[in-house]
């Protein structure tokens, strides 16, 4: 992918979510969504996130892009873009970065499908999809329940913490399956390991089975929208930081 598709998509995010918007209305939801997911996250549980028109614009401008940057230097390191896929499916998709990211990164995009169970993320991620010219679908479901199609790759980025319990268990093992029956898995993650006390286990698991764990600090340049909102918001991504599971499949590495 070309840098000047990202930065198309930046320009065409601003136009569709800051036409209703000042900026200051912006940086003050992106600080609002940022001290909800380090604060209060027991309220993310109930949808808080992308309760109303200035959170959806703070994580739509801000916060997925960031997770875009984040996961295509994943996606590049562990070498998940010189692999052949032919489809991909982004669990929990939100505006349906992760998907992009990966897909974008490879010479032959492969089909991307996204799941989320908010309508307004859905619209977005189909949206995303769409700018980097994707060959995609996303619908709207509830991961708890929703079990994955055969024949297909997995990206989960920022969203596995965000799950009960139960049906967090159900996906270790439908991922596991899933690379064992030849597609590769990456899953994503912050680095505060408070929030997520699961890890350890999965890492585990993972590596056992023939894949890593990872620790990531990235120094990408931001583009300047996402400086300058960083410098109003005192939120500090110079350092871009996360850590993921890559679960390649056997032989395809
Ligand atoms: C922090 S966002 C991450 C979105 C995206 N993967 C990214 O990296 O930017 C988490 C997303 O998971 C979705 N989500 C949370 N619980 C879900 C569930 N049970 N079923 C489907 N989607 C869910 C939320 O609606 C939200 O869009």
């Amino acid at each position: 992918m070309t840098m000047d598709l990202f930065t198309r998509w930046l320009e065409a995010l601003e136009e569709r979510h800051m036409r209703a918007l000042s900026f200051q209305a912006v940086r003050r939801s992106v600080q609002a969504l940022s001290s909800l997911y380090i604060e209060r996250r027991n309220r993310i549980g109930q949808g808080a996130a992308l309760d109303g028109e200035g959170k959806r614009a703070a994580f739509a401008l801000y916060f997925a892009p960031l997770h875009f940057l984040l996961v295509r230097e994943i996606v590049m390191a562990v070498g998940a873009d010189r692999l052949s896929i032919p489809a991909l499916l982004d669990l929990g998709c939100g505006t349906g970065v992760a998907g992009a990211a990966w897909a974008s990164t490879m010479s032959l995009s492969p089909r991307v499908s996204g799941v989320d169970r908010h309508p307004w993320a859905v619209t977005e991620a189909r949206w995303t999809y769409g700018v980097f010219g994707l060959d995609s679908s996303a619908k709207t479901v509830d991961i708890n329940i929703f079990k994955a199609p055969d024949r297909t790759a997995v990206v989960a980025a920022f969203i596995l913490n965000e799950l009960p319990e139960e049906a967090r268990e159900r996906w270790r093992h439908s991922m596991l399956r899933t690379a064992e029956r030849g597609h590769p898995v990456l899953v994503v993650e912050p680095i505060a390991k408070k929030f997520s006390p699961w890890w350890d286990d999965w890492a585990e698991a993972f590596t056992a089975a023939g894949g890593r764990s990872d620790e990531w600090r990235f120094y990408p340049e931001l583009p300047d929208r996402l400086a300058l909102m960083d410098k109003a918001t005192g939120l500090n991504h110079r350092e871009l930081t996360g850590r993921s599971l890559w679960l390649p499949a056997p032989g395809a590495q």
